[in-house]
């Protein structure tokens, strides 16, 4: 994957950060989520958006722009080859789902609003995201330093608990814990892995001093308080435990141009960055560094920052990176709507037609080979004092 630094303290200087590093050239694509088997009804569809979108940033193009946009690029690829307690018990609310666009989504509870579907296709998004996370760390599930013998993990948003059941496997004598606002994790998981619906924007229920290692990844979009939130992963993790936060902005920059501003990938970023301010909950964890402060204002030590250029498609050279780019690219190809739908129409005011000429401009620019294009990656992890 493009140029990967080596982990390094917080004082480190900030140009390793790939997106200090580059002038922001394209957009790039947030992550995801999925229901169970036995998923009930869902709730009637809800209409995105209003009458007119509410950007208003003059650099956005208007939706109207993609009906008669061409970007001169060939069809070729498949796309393949490139206070109230936080934890509630499993309710029909949780389970009822909501429908958008005919895509479902996690019924807003407490504090909770998704913006990415819980369906098939875009669990199926998510647990691809897994596997190229984990090419990306060349095996690992994780950076942190913690100890051999650790008891007691917390998950928190565990999507469809791949991570979490992967941990649960790799150290079978710790206890893990899966927390999520929809419940998408299978049934069938390792006898030391459980999961539970919760919402991470409540006061969360954990006691003090209770976790040997919290692990969160890919939140972006999902979180109304970043402090609050890392205030309560402090009081939960042991003196002494870990944290881990890894991280995505949702913008695609490129190596050699190609994702200028007004093509449909540099949109991309400018429609979520907006959008961040519209619905209250950033997509630019990284930019508005995020991990790096709230770790250090909740008390964490020892906070060392990782910054990675993940690349989108086959483009690299060395064999690991092009696998990974080309899982990360199948990241989006595989779900572009359960990415965009909400944000884009419910958020931002855009037409599900919009979105749908946009998204084919978009597929179109995302198979012209020429651009080498990549997303920043942050992993951050601290430590408790004992
Ligand atoms: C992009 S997925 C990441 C899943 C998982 N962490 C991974 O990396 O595979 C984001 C997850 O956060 C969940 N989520 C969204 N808002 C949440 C909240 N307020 N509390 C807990 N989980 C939430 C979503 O339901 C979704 O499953």
């Amino acid at each position: 994957m493009g140029d990967k630094d080596d982990a390094k303290p917080v004082a480190a200087p900030p140009a390793e950060s790939p997106a200090a590093a580059s002038p922001p050239a394209a957009v790039a694509a947030p992550p995801v989520e999925s229901p169970p088997a036995a998923a009930p009804p869902a709730e009637e569809s809800k209409s995105p958006a209003a009458e007119e979108t509410t950007q208003q940033d003059p650099s956005i193009l208007p939706a109207s722009h993609w009906e008669d946009f061409d970007n001169g690029v060939d069809d070729g690829d498949s796309g393949f080859n490139d206070s109230v307690s936080s934890t509630a018990s499993l309710s029909s609310s949780i389970l009822r789902y909501r429908t958008i666009l005919g895509r479902t989504y996690a019924s807003e509870i407490g504090q909770a609003e998704a913006w990415a579907p819980n369906d098939d296709i875009h669990t199926e998004s998510m647990d691809i995201h897994h596997h190229a996370c984990t090419l990306m760390l060349k095996g690992q599930l994780f950076l942190a330093p913690i100890k051999d013998d650790v008891q007691k993990v917390l998950d928190v948003g565990t999507g469809t608990g791949i991570w979490a059941i992967d941990f649960g496997d790799m150290y079978p004598n710790a206890q893990v814990i899966g927390t999520d606002i929809t419940p998408i994790q299978p049934s069938w998981v390792p006898p030391n892995v459980q999961f539970q619906i919760d919402d991470a924007n409540m006061d969360w229920t954990w006691p003090d001093n209770n976790f040997d290692y919290v692990h969160v990844r890919g939140l972006l979009g999902n979180i109304s308080d970043w402090k609050k939130f890392y205030r309560e992963a402090y009081r939960v993790t042991k003196p002494g435990g870990w944290m881990e936060h890894q991280e995505e902005d949702a913008v695609w920059y490129s190596h050699n141009g190609g994702v200028e501003e007004n093509t449909p990938m540099g949109q991309w970023g400018k429609v979520f960055r907006e959008a961040s301010t519209a619905f209250g909950r950033t997509f630019f964890p990284i930019t508005d560094d995020i991990q790096r402060q709230c770790m250090e204002e909740a008390g964490f030590v020892d906070i060392t920052v990782k910054d990675i250029q993940a690349p989108i498609g086959d483009w690299p050279e060395d064999p690991d990176d092009k696998e990974t780019g080309t899982f990360f690219k199948l990241v989006l190809t595989s779900d572009l709507e359960g990415y965009v739908n909400f944000v884009w129409g419910n958020v931002m005011g855009w037409k599900p037609e919009e979105i749908k000429v946009y998204l084919a401009h978009l597929r179109r620019q995302m198979k012209d080979p020429s651009i080498r294009t990549w997303y920043p990656h942050r992993i951050v992890y601290g430590r408790k004092p004992e």
